[in-house]
């Protein structure tokens, strides 16, 4: 792909903030917070600050250094570019099943703008599997978000990704307590708020090993570590920006936005009637939008506009890493096609799988989207990013740190490469095998 530029270091925090912000923060930190409550929120909170930020920052200055995306940069730092390739198959195969969703999210947003016309929406669990179990129309609505990711990817850097995220992550934030202000005046609003700061019976050791597993990997897909994606990014930052301040601005608003749509998710699927599972941004939520008419229907569209926003900028960097198999001479526009294409094929199976809802036979007894899930965030990711853990343990690694980072984040780093990023990483590979 074509080499890009950012145009200041707060070009490159829109675009890696875009990048993390998605359907990550809205779609699954919401029902893990109302699954776990408040140990999940601290413990996230925590392994974001120990180890969360010095895998980000890891990751760039990898990437700044060597001056390559996941393959390149693994190949120089441990000789192999294996561990790259398990980064970049899982931006693969996240774009799967992220296309998906963001199609539901394109769907549910027009079902809406509709509602705000005719007197409001119609909603619940009905509404969710009469459109998944359509496979021509989920398909069609999943390839339409894969060729709107398309476009921004295939536009040059500064005029497309960056001014896209420039507006989207603002507006998300802006919008965010609105929505949370909508919701808290549900009835049955407080239970939701109770459930985020209770402290649920873990189920013993196993329970509380599961709840810290679910938090690292959260961690990890939310902050978009260890697919590649980063290190592309940071392959172009400028050499005088700083990592820690701009892999900290990344964090805070990765987190600050998660935890609002905490507030606004959670409490709306508890007046819906609580739980919702794993897809209550589009049961449970719909419900609520459902019950209020037109306003609902006008608070539904908002609400999945930005959704959208989100998933969109998310998905234009997946697409950017699984562009550069098109190979350095490929063109924006032909390396954006040739990535839309090959992730249109995980998307349409995992669409023609009813995402999880099961069309399709299972693989080793989970669902296509489970079995994409697992493969990227619980396997590819974590190993990616043990991998380069281990690289930067190594003198020459430290070095590189102390490099990009200056020296006293760079041994801080460098610490947490030995210490919290190593348990982090081991509680999300645990999490999602055993
Ligand atoms: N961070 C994104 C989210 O929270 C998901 C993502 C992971 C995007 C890895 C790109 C790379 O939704």
């Amino acid at each position: 792909m074509e080499k890009r530029s950012w145009s200041s270091q707060w070009g490159f925090v829109a675009a890696a903030a875009g990048a993390a912000v998605g359907l990550g923060n809205i779609w699954s930190f919401p029902r893990y917070l109302e699954q776990h409550g408040a140990p999940f929120l601290a413990a996230y909170l925590i392994m974001a600050v120990l180890a969360g930020w010095p895998l980000l920052m890891a990751e760039i200055a990898v990437g700044r250094d060597t001056g390559c995306g996941a393959r390149g940069a693994f190949k120089e730092l441990c000789g192999s570019a294996l561990p790259g390739w398990a980064a970049e198959c899982a931006s693969l195969l996240m774009m799967g099943f992220y296309s998906v969703l963001g199609g539901c999210c394109l769907r549910y947003m027009l079902i809406n703008l509709a509602g705000v016309f005719s007197g409001g929406a119609g909603g619940g669990l009905g509404l969710f599997l009469g459109y998944i179990s359509n496979v021509p129309l989920s398909a069609l609505f999943t390839v339409l978000f894969i060729a709107a990711a398309a476009v921004i990817t295939a536009a040059p850097v500064r005029s497309g990704l960056e001014r896209f995220s420039k507006f989207a992550v603002p507006l998300l934030a802006l919008m965010l307590p609105g929505l949370i202000a909508c919701s808290l005046r549900l009835p049955g609003a407080e239970s939701g708020i109770a459930k985020m700061f209770a402290v649920p019976e873990q189920g013993g050791i196993a329970g509380t090993i599961d709840m810290l597993g679910d938090a690292a990997c959260q961690l990890f897909f939310s902050l978009s570590i260890g697919q590649g994606v980063m290190a592309l990014y940071g392959a172009y930052l400028p050499r005088e920006a700083s990592i820690p301040k701009c892999a900290l601005a990344v964090v805070a608003a990765d987190t600050l936005i998660a935890v609002l749509a905490g507030f606004a998710v959670v409490p709306a699927a508890e007046a819906a009637g609580g739980g919702g599972g794993t897809m209550m941004m589009f049961t449970a939520m719909q419900e609520v939008f459902a019950s209020l008419g037109s306003w609902g229907a006008m608070f539904g569209f908002l609400f999945y506009l930005l959704v959208l926003l989100a998933a969109l900028t998310s998905a234009v960097s997946l697409l950017e890493v699984v562009g550069t198999w098109a190979g350095a001479k490929a063109g924006r526009k032909q390396a954006a096609l040739f990535a839309a294409a090959l992730s249109a094929v995980p998307a349409i199976a995992i669409a023609r799988d009813g995402l999880g809802f099961g069309a399709l036979p299972e693989i080793f007894g989970l669902s296509w989207l489970s079995a994409a899930e697992l493969a990227s965030e619980g396997i590819l990711m974590p190993a990616a990013a043990l991998a380069m853990a281990f690289a930067l343990r190594r003198r020459s690694g430290s070095e590189l740190l102390r490099r990009q980072l200056g020296y006293a984040a760079g041994r801080c780093t460098g610490l947490a490469m030995r210490s919290a990023a190593v348990v982090l990483i081991a509680a999300a590979l645990c999490a999602r095998i055993l």
